[in-house]
């Protein structure tokens, strides 16, 4: 076992660990902890770009309508407020740093996505994440008060008298006891635990359970944006799927049922350009009623060249035998983000003293019920740097937690092979649950199955154990019982949560946020 001390601890290295990570590492000595690369992240892969009023046609107003309008009633208006205010300056501050976003003359070319009532959307190319964690990362690189420790996981967070004193992580088997004045979770979403999701690997949903087990209240725990479009290659199950981004239907792409029928304009006005949830459950009816696994897009009204603006989309697809300039994608939805997490207020202040959360990890209601295209990445960037903000104001460490006190709590319980494997076999168990009766649609009956067969799975959150997959996969268990419970609470739909056995909001009743935490016995 060994033992670091560290000024600052960041968790996670996507946009908002790194945003956090340079606003600490100007002041102090700041480890980044990150599971496995650097880049590895739901960041590296975001294609569409990042939303920031900073057209000359727009302004931070336009920008908070479009958000509240998406988040279906439930946003956060002083996130929501702080978003589109402080966003267009971290965008610019990322532009300084060498940013590469796409530009026509010297003009920034900003695209449409859905429910944008204006182009607001800075990119590069079809690959705008890779290009902000390139940008993030290396300028990071370059700070000598910065060490990063890769490969990395966190399994515990070190608490005492209510206050956050560092962690415990696992790197090749080794353990290591990291001190800090404070910590900044930002360990991204959850949508692994899902069998249809968007996401990296790395999502599985780990900083929720630490925060959890931990004492910090969740919230929004229900909402969970589906996004339509990810290329549909057969019964294949893959880990994650490829992503056809929403910046496609904003240049002018459009579903179409098997048969061939454009079907948006019958669901809402804004046809492939209305919110993602109600596109998301268009899709899913458009394949039920045409008993299909799929529906197709159809890039053949584009006015710019489909190769060369969606290079990254246009490789991949080529690789399964689709060109899309000539052939519809086929394409179905998929759970992509999470608007639920660690409740934290409006600085990425959790319940917990010196312990902070932001970016996906995090719920401050920002997104309401339904997340606008474009926002995660800009709510990385802001909420990242303002919770850095905050714990530079930590300066002292009050108690500290013994390192006998620590290895006391340390436990790693023998495991057999076969319990080994059995393990790892109900990670898929666990996601394909989720998708059957807590995905798209869900109702009273599918959600209070899901709870009794995940209750099943019990028996595997005795376990004490220092393996990371074993770890993970109970993590994906305590967030996909959470995510149900939270949804058999919420007797309405709204945005991301649809229940068809409770069809209508009813504003009067419902028009707050649900929070829980380990401590309540409302779970
Ligand atoms: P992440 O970027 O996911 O980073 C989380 C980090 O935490 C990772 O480094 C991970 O390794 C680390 N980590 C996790 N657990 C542990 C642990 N136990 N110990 C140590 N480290 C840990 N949003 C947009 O705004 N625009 C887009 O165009 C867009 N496109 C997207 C496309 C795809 C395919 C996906 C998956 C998402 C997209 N999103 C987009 C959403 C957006 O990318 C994410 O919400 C956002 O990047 C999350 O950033 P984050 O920093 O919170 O988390
Ligand atoms: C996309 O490019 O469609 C993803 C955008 C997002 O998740 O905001």
């Amino acid at each position: 076992m060994k033992t670091i001390y560290f000024d600052y601890l960041v968790i996670g290295s996507g946009i908002a660990g790194l945003s956090a990570a340079s606003k600490l590492s100007k002041k102090a000595r700041t480890a980044i902890l990150t599971k496995s690369s650097i880049q590895e992240s739901s960041t590296q892969y975001a294609q569409g770009g990042i939303a920031a009023a900073l057209h000359e046609d727009d302004t931070p107003v336009f920008h908070m309508q479009d958000t509240i309008k998406a988040g279906d009633g439930i946003c956060n208006k002083e996130a929501v407020n702080i978003l589109v205010k402080d966003g267009p300056d971290r965008v610019k501050e990322l532009i300084s740093m060498g940013a590469n976003f796409d530009k026509i003359g010297n003009d920034f070319d900003f695209s449409y996505e859905a429910a944008h009532c204006r182009r607001r959307i800075l990119h590069a190319a079809d690959s705008t994440g890779k290009e902000i964690e390139k940008t993030l990362g290396n300028n990071i690189l370059k700070n000598e008060n910065v060490t990063f420790f890769e490969n990395t996981s966190v399994i515990k967070l070190l608490i005492k008298n209510n206050e956050c004193q560092g962690c415990i992580a696992i790197k090749k088997n080794k353990i290591y006891i990291f001190y800090a004045k404070s910590v900044v979770l930002a360990t991204g979403g959850c949508a692994q635990v899902y069998s249809r999701n968007t996401n990296p690997t790395v999502s599985t949903g780990d900083g929720i359970a630490l925060a959890y087990k931990a004492g910090c209240s969740l919230q929004d725990m229900e909402f969970i944006q589906f996004h339509p479009t990810t290329l549909y290659l057969g019964d294949k199950k893959p880990i994650s799927l490829f992503l056809i981004s929403e910046t496609v239907r904003g240049e002018g792409a459009v579903l179409r049922n098997i048969p061939g029928k454009r079907f948006m304009p019958d669901y809402h006005p804004d046809a492939e350009l209305a919110p993602r949830d109600i596109v998301a459950r268009a899709i899913h009816n458009e394949m039920k009623k045409t008993e299909a696994q799929h529906v197709f897009l159809d890039l053949w009204g584009l006015k710019k060249d489909a190769g060369s603006r969606f290079p990254n989309i246009y490789k991949r697809c080529l690789e399964s035998k689709i060109d899309i300039t000539r052939d519809f994608i086929p394409v179905a939805p998929a759970a992509h983000y999470f608007m639920g997490g660690i409740k934290t207020d409006i600085n990425g202040k959790t319940d917990i003293k010196r312990l902070y959360a932001a970016g996906e990890v995090a719920s401050i209601g920002l997104h309401g019920a339904n997340r606008l295209a474009s926002n995660s990445l800009l709510d990385g960037l802001v909420f990242g740097y303002r919770a850095a903000t905050d714990a530079l104001k930590n300066t002292e460490v009050k108690s500290v937690l013994k390192i006998n006190e620590i290895e006391k709590s340390i436990k790693d319980d023998y495991i057999s092979e076969q319990t080994y494997s059995r393990i790892i076999a109900i990670k898929q168990n666990i996601r394909e649950v989720m998708w059957s009766n807590a995905g798209i649609i869900r109702d009273g009956k599918t959600l209070n199955q899901a709870v009794s067969i995940l209750q099943e799975m019990d028996w595997i959150l005795n376990i004490n154990t220092f393996k990371e997959a074993i770890f993970e996969v109970q993590n994906m268990l305590n967030v996909a019982k959470l995510i149900t419970k939270f949804a058999l609470e919420r007797q309405e739909s709204r945005g991301g949560h649809f229940r068809s056995d409770f069809p209508q909001k009813d504003d009067i009743n419902w028009k707050y946020h649900i929070s829980h935490s380990i401590n309540d016995d409302a779970l």
